[in-house]
């Protein structure tokens, strides 16, 4: 499969201009899915690095960034070049493939703003499962499944079409299945929710 072709549907990074408006506190939203010093995360899917760069600040560098794409992974290094944060490790590939990507098993993975386009939801799952300390965190960062028109940043409408968009109860539905428990569900002001499932 031609790389192109492993993009997960509906997932390209959307322009910085109304994506930094709608995100004016990323580092706050990691702190409150639980993210905290002295653990170790997965930034999965990690577009150009909103919150590659406060994950490494809040972890002291102790994140993996993963994206298919090579001139995301380069906008989210040169994002923590610029601010100073510590470096973290940045690996090119499939998110399917993070069992053989990632060297080590992690207290964390956050997969934010994707998790709707994945068609393989319970595969995808299930190697986070695996790439998960015990009692380790998948959390998912979703748009709401609110219609698309009603979900308007800078005056226009944004996110994913409307068919496409999960509730925490269709993501609970997928995730808790493969072996994890909904701990905690935060809600993202506007348009967003945080759903963070513990390795069980
Ligand atoms: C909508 S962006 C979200 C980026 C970031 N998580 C955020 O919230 O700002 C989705 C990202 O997923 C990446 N992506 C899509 N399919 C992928 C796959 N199969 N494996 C790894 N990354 C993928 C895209 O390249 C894009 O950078």
């Amino acid at each position: 499969m031609r790389d192109q072709e492993k993009l997960f549907p509906a997932t390209a990074m959307p322009d910085s201009n109304w994506w930094q408006a709608l995100w004016p506190d990323p580092i706050g939203v990691l702190k409150n899915v639980g993210l905290k010093e002295g653990l170790t995360a997965i930034d999965l899917c990690c577009g150009d690095g909103l919150f590659t760069t406060p994950m490494s600040v809040l972890l002291d560098g102790k994140v993996y960034a993963v994206d298919l794409d090579p001139d995301m992974l380069a906008l989210a290094e040169q994002a923590i070049k610029k601010t100073g944060a510590p470096s973290c490790t940045f690996i090119e590939g499939d998110a399917r493939d993070m069992t053989q990507l990632i060297p080590v098993q992690v207290d964390i993975i956050l997969i934010a703003n994707t998790f709707h386009g994945v068609p393989e939801q319970t595969e995808l799952v299930r190697n986070a499962s695996e790439v998960l300390n015990r009692n380790g965190n998948f959390i998912i960062i979703n748009w709401h499944k609110l219609p698309r028109e009603k979900t308007t940043v800078l005056g226009e409408p944004r996110g994913p079409r409307t068919e496409l968009r999960m509730s925490p109860e269709d993501v609970r539905t997928v995730v808790e299945p493969v072996g994890f428990q909904l701990t905690d569900l935060v809600e993202i002001p506007p348009y967003h929710y945080g759903a963070v499932f513990k390795k069980s």
